[in-house]
């Protein structure tokens, strides 16, 4: 695979949607995916907090809304914890597979909503994060549902990036009025120059 289509962070190769593989694929789902068919840079950052914050050994973690699964294949290939990324769009997942082969991980990934996990699912987590799922009005209160869930739950930290929208800020908002959380900010050089946040939460 040529060099140039490739962005190599953090011990992960990541496709740019330049690459041929990836070209291959849009062309097959000419009309498909509005959201998924390419990588969010929000990610860089939720990458650049795990590297400093690594999860505990063993644990399990489930990354919701995840695209071509950046985030989850940073820390399968990085960490000692296994990963399950799902995503409500079944197209995405031809880029999630090549994504995975390429960084020779194994990382799971179903095609379901994240309002689908139940309780007893959400108990087998200890750590959820998500990057760039907050873009639209109505995604604010499933997810901050959702949330609430988890928590009580157990799961012990939630981590949401996204680049500052304003449903990103209601939703950072409502969890700070009802929950354990905090807004951390993460300015970043590499790949490319540019700040963004992470709403974290707390069990604990
Ligand atoms: C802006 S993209 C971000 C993808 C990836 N997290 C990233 O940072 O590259 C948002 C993703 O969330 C997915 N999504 C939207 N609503 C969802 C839901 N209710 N449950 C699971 N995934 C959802 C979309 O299909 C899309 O792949």
């Amino acid at each position: 695979m040529s060099e140039q289509h490739i962005i190599n962070h953090c011990g992960l190769k990541i496709l740019r949607s330049t690459h041929p593989e990836v070209r291959k694929i849009k062309r097959l789902q000419q009309g498909h995916s509005a959201h998924g068919n390419k990588v969010w840079r929000s990610s860089f950052a939720l990458i650049d907090y795990l590297e400093t914050y690594p999860f505990k050994a063993k644990s399990k973690v489930l990354e919701i809304g995840c695209g071509w699964g950046l985030s989850g294949l940073f820390l399968t290939k990085n960490q000692d914890v296994n990963v399950t990324g799902i995503d409500i769009d079944s197209s995405v997942q031809p880029y999630f597979d090549l994504q995975n082969s390429i960084n020779n991980c194994t990382m799971e990934f179903q095609v379901r909503n994240f309002e689908s996990i139940n309780e007893d699912e959400l108990a087998s987590y200890q750590y959820i994060i998500g990057s760039d799922i907050c873009f639209w009005d109505e995604m604010t209160d499933p997810l901050f549902n959702f949330i609430q869930r988890a928590i009580k739950t157990g799961v012990k930290r939630i981590l949401i990036a996204d680049p500052g929208r304003p449903p990103f800020w209601q939703l950072a908002d409502i969890c700070t009025e009802n929950l354990k959380s905090e807004i951390i900010s993460r300015r970043l050089y590499k790949p490319w120059k540019s700040e963004k946040y992470i709403l974290a939460l707390s069990s604990e």
